[in-house]
């Protein structure tokens, strides 16, 4: 079984993340960064999740902005509080009294994936700290990008656009990086059949996801014209527990920081020619969704705990 720490920004996404992850390896621990609603909320979303889980896993709370940018948030996908409603539950729990950059450098060993599905500062902070961090982890695996269209611009996708120069830091760091981008992620989507699914189990995680789920479906609705939803963020947790399910492709992925219309690209070099650049990614291009969306179904249906 994989072990790893999820660095994140709940976020509906990532709250079904942290769950699967829970599920499916050892996550020893949960670090916060700002993004999809700020740190103080992403922070309170991660604590009522473990919450759920009733899982003895400490939440290190992290960066309230990004390296130069100004702070982004996606409150109009993922509602005010962050989980489309589920962040206003009672949670008595507290983030642990180390910052998320001193776990992220202290806690993993050779073993330990990092799942990054947030903007990546407070790796990219760990790595400015300690660059022989990247030799003391296992690989990171990174939901962010895209090997083709944005979606914040029609080049950049929003965790990497939310912090291009910590994004730049990370793709440079030399560590085994996994990239599940938007055009690995958008073959990941959920529907009304998956959430009748969960309506009908009767354990309290597919009772928090759903109308989670289901406030995600509406927003996207609103936004695409389509009732489907990309699941982000648990692509980048199955691009570590289960590799298999993927086609990944050797790419040099570099990050876009000047372009007017580009800045926060993931720039992919997918030529055929000899001279394209170093590969320093393992790209998804594929998954198998026929098998990861049961594992995934499987998990919030789940009434036991591990
Ligand atoms: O672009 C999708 C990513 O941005 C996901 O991680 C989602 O949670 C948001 O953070
Ligand atoms: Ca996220």
């Amino acid at each position: 079984m994989e072990s790893m720490i999820v660095d994140c920004d709940p976020g509906v996404d990532d709250a079904i993340a942290i769950i699967l992850a829970h599920d499916l390896a050892i996550l020893k621990g949960v670090t916060t960064v700002s993004g999809n609603v700020p740190i103080e909320a992403t922070t309170r979303n991660a604590l009522q999740v473990i919450a759920l889980l009733d899982a003895d896993i400490q939440v290190c709370k992290g960066a309230a902005r990004p390296l130069k940018n100004p702070p982004v948030h996606s409150n109009h996908v993922h509602g005010t509080d962050g989980l489309g409603g589920a962040g206003l539950l009672k949670n008595t729990r507290s983030p642990s009294h180390v910052d998320a950059v001193d776990f992220l450098l202290e806690t993993p060993t050779r073993d330990d994936w990092i799942v990054a599905i947030g903007p990546l500062t407070n790796l990219a902070q760990a790595i400015e700290r300690d660059p022989t961090w990247v030799s003391r982890i296992k690989g990171i695996s990174i939901m962010g990008g895209s090997t083709g269209y944005g979606n914040v611009t029609s080049a950049a996708e929003f965790n990497i656009y939310s912090d291009p120069e910590a994004a730049a830091r990370v793709f440079e760091c030399g560590a085994r990086i996994r990239m599940c981008g938007l055009n690995l992620t958008h073959q990941f989507q959920v529907t009304e059949v998956f959430l009748r699914a969960l309506a009908q189990a009767e354990g309290d995680l597919a009772q928090f996801a759903e109308p989670m789920l289901r406030f995600l479906l509406g927003r996207m609705e609103e936004l695409t014209g389509r009732r489907s939803a990309a699941l982000h963020d648990p692509c980048a947790v199955l691009a570590a527990t289960h590799p298999q399910l993927f086609e990944f492709e050797n790419l040099s992925v570099r990050i876009e920081l000047a372009g007017t219309l580009t800045r926060g690209m993931t720039v992919c070099d997918q030529r055929t020619t000899r001279r394209r650049d170093f590969p320093n990614t393992e790209v998804a291009q594929s998954i198998d969704v026929g098998k990861a969306m049961p594992l995934l179904l499987n998990t919030l249906c789940k009434n036991e705990r591990k």
